[in-house]
C-alpha cells in the first residue's frame, strides 16, 4: 500500500472505533489544524544540477539507524487496533531500520518488546506520585531499553476535545529533573519542550535529547508548532542536547523540514496508528519505507548527502 492508501484507509478503520476520540485534538482544535499550516509555510530550493543520491542512514546517542523518521511516543491504542499490536509495531520498525517509543501505559510486554532488538525509547508521565515515575524509570532499564525519558509537558494532565484524559499528574521542578537525571544510568530524554527556557532548563538537568512537541494537540490548546519555536530552542540546543521533533508530519517533505530546522530525528505519532490499522506489520514498513524514499528523493533534489547535512539554506520560507 502506499502512503496515500495506508492513510486513507487507516484514518477510515479507526474513525469507526470508539478509540478514534483519541485521535482528535483539545478543545477548539487549532493546534490540529495549525500543525499542517505551519508545515506547509516551507517550501524548498532545489538544487538539480551535480545532484547524486543521499543516505538516510543517520547515527544518534549511539544508535544506529537506517532513518530519521521514528516513532513518537504512544501506547494507546495500538492493542485494541491490532491483536500483538505492539509487537507489530516492533518487528515493523525493527525491519525498516527506525526506532520505536511507547508511551502510557507502559506496556507490560516491554522486555518481550526490548528483545526485538528494535531500538526503543520509553517515556514516563510526570504522576502525582513522584514513586511511580522512579519505579517506571526503573522498569524501562530493567527491560533494556534504549532510551528513557520523561514527558515534562503533562504537568497538568492531557486533554482531548472537552474530556480530561490522564489526570492524576503535577508539573516536575527543574530540582526533580535533576533527581531524574541520577535514576537514569543511560540515554536520558526529556519530551515536550516549546520554548528556549525549558530547552535551557533541560540542558541544565543533564537531558541527553529533548523533544520539541506540543503532545499531538493533546496538553494546552493554542500551543504552537515546534517548527515557530525551533530557533530558540536550537539556539540553546546547538552542541548541548540532540533535538528530536514531531506533531503533524506526514510525509518525506515534511520530515526534511524537521531536519532542517535542527532535529536530528523526526517523530510520527497518528500516522503509526493509520499504517497498523490499515495493514498489520507490513502497513509499519511501508510507511516508514515509503517516508524514507521520499525523504532521500528530496534530500537529492536539495542537495543534501546525508540527514546531518540538510540545513536551513535549503528552505524557502513564506
Ligand atoms: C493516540 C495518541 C496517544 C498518545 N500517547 C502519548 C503518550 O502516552 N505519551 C506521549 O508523550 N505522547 C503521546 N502522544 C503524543 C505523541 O507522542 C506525539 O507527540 C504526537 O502524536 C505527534 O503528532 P502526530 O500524531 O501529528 O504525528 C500520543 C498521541 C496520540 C495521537
Amino acid at each position: 500500500m502506499n502512503l496515500s492508501e495506508l492513510y486513507e484507509k487507516g484514518e477510515r478503520v479507526i474513525s469507526e472505533q470508539s478509540y478514534g476520540l483519541l485521535l482528535e485534538g483539545v478543545e477548539t482544535g487549532f493546534v490540529l489544524a495549525n500543525n499542517r499550516r505551519v508545515m506547509e509555510r516551507y517550501t524548498f530550493r532545489q538544487s538539480v544540477i551535480d545532484a547524486s543520491e543521499a543516505t538516510t542512514k543517520c547515527q544518534v546517542l549511539g544508535v544506529e539507524l537506517g532513518t530519521p523518521v521514528i516513532m513518537s511516543a504512544l501506547t494507546m491504542p495500538i492493542p485494541a487496533i491490532a491483536e500483538n499490536g505492539l509487537m507489530k509495531v516492533a518487528l515493523g520498525l525493527k525491519e525498516t531500520g527506525s526506532l520505536m517509543w511507547t508511551g502510557t501505559p507502559v506496556p507490560g510486554n516491554l522486555k518481550e518488546i526490548a528483545a526485538t532488538g528494535v531500538p526503543l525509547a520509553s517515556t514516563v508521565k510526570p504522576f502525582k506520585d513522584r514513586k511511580k515515575i522512579f519505579e517506571e524509570l526503573e522498569r524501562f532499564q530493567d527491560a533494556g531499553v534504549t532510551w528513557a525519558g520523561v514527558e515534562i509537558d503533562v504537568g497538568y494532565g492531557t486533554k482531548i476535545k472537552d474530556r480530561p484524559i490522564v489526570s492524576d499528574c503535577a508539573p516536575l521542578s527543574l530540582a526533580e529533573l535533576k533527581e531524574i537525571r541520577k535514576a537514569v544510568s543511560g540515554t536520558l530524554i526529556f519530551k515536550g519542550v516549546l520554548s528556549g527556557i525549558d530547552a535551557s532548563k533541560s540542558i541544565e538537568a543533564g537531558a541527553d535529547a529533548i523533544v520539541a512537541s506540543n503532545h499531538g494537540a493533546h496538553t494546552l490548546d493554542y500551543l504552537p508548532h515546534p517548527f515557530q519555536v525551533m530557533e530558540e530552542i536550537m539556539e540553546v540546543a546547538r552542541g548541548n542536547t540532540v533535538v528530536i521533533v514531531d506533531g503533524g508530519f506526514r510525509r518525506g517533505s515534511d520530515v526534511i523540514k524537521g531536519l532542517a530546522l535542527g532535529a536530528s530525528l523526526v517523530g510520527l505519532g497518528r500516522p503509526v496508528l493509520y499504517a497498523l490499522a490499515a495493514d498489520g506489520q507490513n502497513g509499519i514498513q511501508s510507511l516508514i519505507t515509503e517516508i524514507t524514499a521520499e525523504l532521500s528523493r528530496i534530500m537529492a533534489l536539495v542537495g543534501a548527502k546525508d540527514p546531518a547535512s540538510v540545513n536551513q539554506d535549503i528552505l524557502i520560507r513564506d
